[in-house]
């Protein structure tokens, strides 16, 4: 598979917490601008049991992403869900809703507890796994027939990679924006400004490593089965040129 996985800050275990949280931080306070978390929902809604109350297990959750936006537009379309947040960096600080938790311990996301049943879900994170990881992750949801939606959050196109010369200028103007609300975050943006080398950087490498249409059916070519289903596409969305590649698994 032709791809490129250059270094990322964020996947560093020695990169410090503070500028992860705050990297992830700018991540949910950037969706907060796009029509993408009402189109998110719309698919996730596809694998959930109408008139049941559903459970979400967000995977590689980061400071919550768009999770809150998207319980609000499920809860719109009459879809009762609450979400369990994990993550190998677990950031239980970073969301307070009702309908949403956090599991406290570290979860890597290709060793899901069978115990935590639900629509898994990721966001914006499914290009820090290579391809044997990323396999286990289908697999492991294939094999126990759990609905598995990814979406990413670019689209891995030279336009993509283009546009990320904003991101900078981006983080500059919605840093103060990000919750919850940390001084540390605006010294870290302003004064010493890593925050929006760390994410321009993290962002151009991670357009190298979004999975294409076409890589993400080579990954489930070998798991195919009649009570399972998997579904490939790309959303068009306003405001991100390129199209943002899905891949949503479902037992049928
Ligand atoms: C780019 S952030 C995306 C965060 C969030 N999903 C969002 O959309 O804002 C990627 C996240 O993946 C997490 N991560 C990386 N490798 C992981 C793994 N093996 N298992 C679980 N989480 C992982 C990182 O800690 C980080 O929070």
């Amino acid at each position: 598979m032709r791809r490129l996985h250059l270094f990322e800050f964020g996947d560093q275990r020695w990169f410090p917490q503070l500028l992860r949280g705050a990297e992830t931080a700018y991540l949910a306070a950037a969706y907060r601008l796009f029509p993408l978390p009402r189109q998110w929902a719309e698919r996730i809604a596809t694998v959930l049991p109408p008139g049941e109350r559903a459970e979400i297990i967000d995977l590689c959750a980061g400071s919550g992403g768009a999770m809150p936006l998207i319980l609000k537009e499920l809860e719109k379309c009459g879809y009762e869900a609450r979400a369990t947040l994990t993550d190998l960096y677990p950031n239980p600080t970073c969301t307070s809703h009702q309908r949403i938790s956090w599991r406290t311990e570290p979860l890597d996301a290709t060793r899901v507890p069978p115990e935590l049943a639900g629509v898994r879900t990721m966001f914006s994170a499914f290009h820090h796994f290579r391809p044997n990881a990323a396999r286990t992750i289908l697999q492991d949801a294939f094999d126990h027939r759990r609905p598995i939606c990814i979406f990413e959050g670019g689209s891995g196109t030279l336009i993509g990679i283009l546009t990320m010369v904003l991101v900078p200028v981006n983080v500059l103007a919605l840093m103060p924006f990000a919750r919850p609300f940390r001084w540390a975050y605006l010294i870290f943006t302003y004064l010493i400004p890593v925050v929006p080398l760390v994410v321009f950087w993290d962002g151009i490498v991670s357009m190298f490593r979004i999975y294409s249409e076409e890589q993400m059916r080579d990954l489930t070519d070998d798991m195919q089965a009649p009570d399972y289903a998997w579904e490939i596409g790309c959303i068009q969305t306003r405001g991100i040129p390129g199209g943002l590649p899905y891949l949503i698994g479902r037992p049928i």
